[in-house]
C-alpha cells in the first residue's frame, strides 16, 4: 500500500486527534502517505481530502474534539452515496482507509469493506463505551472524569442545602458511562436502561437515609433510561423533599484528553495503521485488559456489549 486514509466520524470523543496522529506516524513511519477526509463519511463523498503530513498531526495530542472534524452522513447510508464515496477513494488513490468512530461509523466501514471488498480497519471512538470487543472506547475515560468533576462540585452544594441532586449524564442507549460515573463519585443511587428500577424503591431509600440524618443525595441517571426532570417531579412529589436537576450534556464529549485516553488512542491509531498496511483487513482494534486485539467487524457489530452486574450492586452496598 502507498497511501490510506482516515477520518472521524459521528460524535465527537476526547482522544480521536491522538488516535489520528497515531495513524498518520506510524504510516509515515513506513513509507506510507496519508489522505484525511474532513467531516467523516460526508468528506469522502464530498471529496475534502487533506494531506495528513507529520506536522498536521504535531500539538493535537492534548486537544479534545477532532481536528478532521465530524459529521453523522445520511448520503453515505445509501448505495450510492457509498458508490460515491468509493470513487473519491479510487480517485484519490486511497488504497485502505482508517475509520475512527462510534457504532455507525464502523457500519459504513462494513459496508465498504463487503459491498466493494475495500480494505479498512476501524478505530472504537465513543464516549459511550457501547461497542464490543474491545474493553474501553476512546473518549470513554476523559467524559467519566468530567461528568465526575462536575458531580463532586454539586455534592458540595447537595450538602450543604440538604437537597437530593439528580443528574442525566450521556450514554445513548446504554448506562456505561452512568454506571462509572456514579460509583467515582459515590452516587446514591443509578438508573440505567439495561437495568429495571423502581423509584418508589428510590424514594423509599432517600426517606430511610433521611431517618439516619442524611439529607442530600446524588442520582445519577443514564440518558437512555429517563429525562432527570421528569425523576425529579416524581422523587419530589413523592418525598416531599428538596430536589434539583441537571443535565451534563455535550459537555462531556469535550476537553483535553486523560492521559489514559490519550496512551488509549495513540496505541489503538498506531495499531489500525500497522494492520491495514500489513494487509489484514475488516477489523476493528481494540483492547482487552492491557493487550491490544483485534476482531472482525462483523464480530463487533452483531454483539452486544452488556451492563456488570457486580458494579450495579457495589452502588447499592456503597450507598448503605
Ligand atoms: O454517541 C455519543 C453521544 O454523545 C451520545 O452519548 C448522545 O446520546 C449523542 O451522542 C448526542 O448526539 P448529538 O451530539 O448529535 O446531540
Amino acid at each position: 500500500m502507498k497511501r490510506i486514509g482516515v477520518l472521524t466520524s459521528g460524535g465527537d470523543s476526547p482522544g480521536m486527534n491522538a488516535a489520528v496522529r497515531g495513524v498518520v506516524r506510524a504510516a509515515l513511519g513506513r513509507g506510507v502517505t496519508v489522505t484525511g477526509f474532513l467531516h467523516g463519511w460526508q468528506g469522502v463523498i464530498d471529496n475534502e481530502a487533506l494531506e495528513m503530513t507529520s506536522k498536521t498531526v504535531g500539538g493535537i495530542i492534548a486537544q479534545g474534539g477532532t481536528v478532521l472534524r465530524t459529521a453523522r452522513s445520511k448520503e453515505f447510508m445509501s448505495p450510492e452515496g457509498r458508490v460515491k464515496a468509493m470513487g473519491v477513494l479510487k480517485s484519490e488513490d486511497v488504497e485502505g482507509l482508517i475509520v475512527i468512530g462510534g457504532d455507525g461509523s464502523l457500519t459504513g466501514a462494513k459496508a465498504l469493506y463487503d459491498e466493494f471488498d475495500f480494505p479498512v480497519v476501524g478505530v472504537p471512538g465513543s464516549i459511550d463505551n457501547d461497542i464490543s470487543g474491545t474493553d474501553f472506547s476512546i473518549g470513554f475515560d476523559t467524559a467519566v472524569n468530567t461528568a465526575v468533576a462536575a458531580i463532586d462540585k454539586v455534592r458540595d452544594t447537595a450538602y450543604s442545602h440538604e437537597r437530593v441532586f439528580v443528574i442525566e449524564v450521556m450514554g445513548r442507549a446504554n448506562g456505561f458511562i452512568a454506571l462509572e460515573v456514579a460509583l467515582s463519585c459515590g452516587a446514591e443511587a443509578v438508573i440505567v436502561p439495561e437495568v429495571p428500577y423502581s423509584l418508589l424503591n428510590i424514594c423509599d431509600y432517600l426517606r430511610k437515609m433521611a431517618g439516619k440524618g442524611k439529607r442530600s443525595a446524588i442520582i445519577v441517571v443514564a440518558e437512555g433510561a429517563a429525562r432527570a426532570s421528569d425523576i425529579k417531579e416524581f422523587i419530589q412529589s413523592n418525598t416531599g423533599f428538596e430536589v434539583r436537576y441537571l443535565v451534563l450534556g455535550h459537555m462531556q464529549r469535550g476537553g483535553s484528553p486523560t492521559a489514559f485516553d490519550r496512551t488509549l488512542s495513540l496505541r489503538l491509531g498506531a495499531m489500525a495503521a500497522n494492520r491495514l498496511i500489513s494487509g489484514f483487513h475488516g477489523d476493528m482494534v481494540g483492547v482487552d485488559g492491557q493487550k491490544l486485539v483485534s476482531h472482525p467487524l462483523s464480530y463487533v457489530l452483531s454483539t452486544e456489549r452488556t451492563i456488570d452486574p457486580d458494579r450495579m450492586m457495589l452502588v447499592d452496598v456503597m450507598a448503605q
